[in-house]
């Protein structure tokens, strides 16, 4: 039966990524990146490319395509789009490109380059990325972006949840992943309130844009899955190599 494992940082990626193109990784950054990602696609973009600074997407802005930037929560000076998921809506992005750097998000997903596949994880979609990788039926590793390196609760919220869901055909195989299913069992009758006491909740309180965290807890309200691949993310199944 194929394995699952859990990441809780990007500094212990280093610690995983034997083997890594026989596995899948899921990538997720739950505040926000990777649930604005899935947004973006529900309100049909057309593909997106995560860049590693704000420099590098208005790079591609000169190609196009929309420039999205965020560091520490804040929209990058300048940038037409930053990191909520309340601002991708189908007026600003459907039909679009966007180029896309965040502070924690868009690096885990590059750092993932190597894997077999690279999907885009977030509440909103959990059941549908489930049944993807049970399809697939490799290894996976679950990739908590964590807060600059740190572990967060909601990232390691996500990965319990997501093990959860892919049901009796996979094994876990680590504790960090043993250790995110007994805190998402603890924290999911109130996913919201258990998540008071975390860092970036707190720090929303501080910008002021408390209200992304309901959008970013909605749950099963997808069937959307974005996979990130040739360097771009595009919706699984509707990929092409241009
Ligand atoms: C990130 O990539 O670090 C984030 O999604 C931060 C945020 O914009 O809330």
């Amino acid at each position: 039966m194929p394995k699952v494992e859990t990441i809780l940082t990007p500094a212990l990626f280093h610690l995983y990524n034997q083997d890594l193109t026989e596995k899948n990784v899921v990538v997720t950054d739950i505040l926000r990146a990777t649930t604005t990602m899935c947004v973006a696609f529900e309100n049909q973009a057309r593909e997106m490319i995560p860049v590693s600074t704000p420099e590098d997407a208005l790079v591609w802005q000169q190609r196009g395509y929309l420039a999205a930037a965020e560091r520490s929560g804040v929209t990058v000076q300048g940038f037409e789009l930053g990191n909520s998921p309340q601002e991708y809506s189908k007026e600003k992005v459907g039909g679009q490109r966007i180029a896309i750097t965040t502070t924690n998000g868009t690096r885990a997903l590059e750092m993932s380059k190597g894997a077999a596949s690279v999907y885009v994880g977030a509440f909103r979609n959990v059941q549908a990325l489930a049944e993807v990788l049970k399809k697939e039926n490799r290894d996976v590793l679950l990739f908590c972006a964590g807060w600059k390196n740190k572990f967060n609760l909601e990232d390691t919220l996500y990965a319990g949840c997501l093990f959860q869901s892919l049901g009796a055909d996979f094994v876990c195989a680590d504790d960090a992943t043993a250790a995110a299913v007994d805190l998402y069992n603890l924290a999911s009758p109130d996913l919201a309130g258990y998540l008071q006491k975390a860092n970036h909740v707190q720090r929303f309180q501080t910008l002021h844009i408390e209200s992304d965290l309901e959008v970013c807890l909605r749950m099963n309200t997808s069937t959307l899955v974005p996979r990130y691949i040739h360097g771009k993310i595009a919706l699984y199944g509707h990929e092409t190599m241009s």
